[in-house]
Order: structure tokens, then sequence, then C-alpha cells
């Protein structure tokens, strides 16, 4: 495998601008058309992209709308793989993309074979949940693709990354379940999984995970303030995207922010989102 340069950007969070109380902290359409522009100024260039998830603030098909026609007039001319996020909607996605995919009641699974990367995407959104886990089949599918291509590293995405704390399982609405993560982990145990890209809680992040790397990036909506996440969590001005670097020897991430000035624009008291998920418990 020779040197291979692509792209993560996550948390397109595209939407109408005409939504009350949809809680859209900037405009999300510009910054894609930014990090689009910046991606085409890049040498070398990318030689794919990956979106991880959160592609629409809510999933609506006005919104899918408006991110395919800006794919179409900025993207760079390479293989775009997206993923979905707790954001997205099956049906909206599916109605957008059919070609890419054509069952709302399935996960959106697909993999790749680019540059000598084998790329797995998988869906850990799970339909009007904040948290992500996995559905029945989903790891089977996945033991499938890490049995193929078996000379090739992997390169995971997935909007929630792997829980890295499961001493806070009130937070347990940033990432994967305690037990999705189990069995993520279990799966690709032994197998050349270079890295794993995520999103989902809006600040770039790396931890290493049993030995794999896991990149998130704070994407393009709003940046979390990492210096006091306690109780609540700041959302503050702040975007951008990544580089990543596939050599024989692994996996490096190049953090691309744009300019921030950590104004406040929101705080999301942790109070207020457990009383959602005591609700959401409730009504099931
Ligand atoms: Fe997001």
């Amino acid at each position: 495998m020779t040197d291979l340069t692509f792209v993560h950007i996550t948390d397109l969070h595209i939407s109408t601008q005409d939504v009350e109380g949809e809680m859209l902290l900037g405009d999300t359409t510009a910054v894609l058309k930014r990090t689009f522009s910046e991606i085409r100024r890049m040498n070398p260039a990318p030689q794919f992209i990956v979106a991880s998830g959160d592609l629409t603030n809510r999933g609506d098909a006005a919104s899918y709308e408006i991110l395919k026609s800006v794919i179409a007039a900025e993207a760079p001319d390479v293989p775009l793989f997206l993923a979905l996020g707790n954001h997205d909607s099956r049906e909206g996605f599916c109605a957008a993309y059919p070609d890419l995919h054509g069952d709302p009641s399935k996960p959106y699974d697909h993999d790749a074979v680019t540059g000598g990367l084998h790329v797995i995407v998988m869906d850990s959104s799970v339909p009007r949940q904040i948290g992500g886990y996995w559905e029945e089949g989903q790891i089977d599918w996945l033991k499938a693709r890490l049995a193929a291509h078996l000379d090739l590293p992997k390169l995971l995405v997935m909007h929630h990354a792997p829980m890295v704390d499961p001493s806070r399982p009130d937070l347990a609405w940033e990432s994967l379940s305690e037990s999705a993560t189990e069995a993520l982990r279990e799966t690709i145990a032994g197998h050349n999984v270079i890295g794993i890209l995520s999103g989902h809680v809006h600040l770039d992040r790396v931890s290493h995970w049993y030995g794999v790397p896991v990149f998130i990036g704070a994407g393009h909506h709003a940046a979390t303030d990492p210096l006091d996440l306690s109780e609540h969590m700041d959302m503050l001005d702040g975007t951008g995207f990544a580089i990543g670097t596939a050599r024989p020897s692994g996996l490096t991430v190049t953090y691309v922010p744009h300019p921030q000035k950590r104004e406040l624009r929101h705080r999301l008291e942790f109070e207020v989102i457990r009383q959602h998920l005591a609700a959401m418990d409730a009504a099931e």
C-alpha cells in the first residue's frame, strides 16, 4: 500500500433556514462550501472523502436536496462515502439517494475498496435515539466484511464513536452504548483496523481504544467546549475538517480547524438530556 490521502468531514447539519426552534447554530451550508473549496486546494488531492453522519440537521427532504446540490456543485470529483447520524432520517436519506440506499427500514451499512484501503461504513444511528447501537444483523454484516479483502487495511466510519468511559453511563448518549461498544471490540479484534472515524460530539478528539485509534472531528455545526463537560456542554462557534494519511505504518489524521472566536452559541444542560432520555424510556 502506498501513501493514501483522504478527507474526513462530519456533522454537516445541512438545513433549510426557515425552521423555528431547530437550534441551528450557524450557516452550515456556507461551512460545507468553504470546506469543499479548501479540499479542492489540497496537494496532494484526497483520493476519497468520508462524511460520518448528521448529514442534515433534521432529516427532511428539503435539507437533503440542499446537501445534494452543494455536493454536485462544489465537491471534488472523488468518491464520497456517506454515513448516517442521529440527526438524519433513513426515510429522508433514501428519498434523496435511492441509488445508495433503498430500504429505510434497514440501517445504511456499506463498504468499498479504494486506493488499497477497505473502507467500511456503518450506520450507528437508531431512529429517534441520540446515542448509537447496532441493530440485529449489523455485527454479522461487519464480520463478513472484515473477512473480505483480508490483505487490505480496514478503515471504519461510524457516527457514534465507541464508549471510552463506561463509568459514566449517564453520558451513554454521547457514543455507542456499552454493549454495542463491546460487540464492536470483540468483532474487530485481530483485524487490521487502522482507525475509526466518527463525529457526534462536535469536538476534535483522538482516543487510543484497545489498540485502535478513534478520531472524532468537530464538524460543521458548532464546537463543543472541552474545558468543562461535567454538567453541561457549551457549544461555541467553530468548525473544521480533517485530512487523513494512511501509510503502511498506520494512520495520521491532521485537523484543519476553521478560524474560531470561541463565542458561546448555546449551553446544553445535561440534566435536560437526562430528562429527555427518561421520558423516552418511559414511553417505550
Ligand atoms: Fe451532530
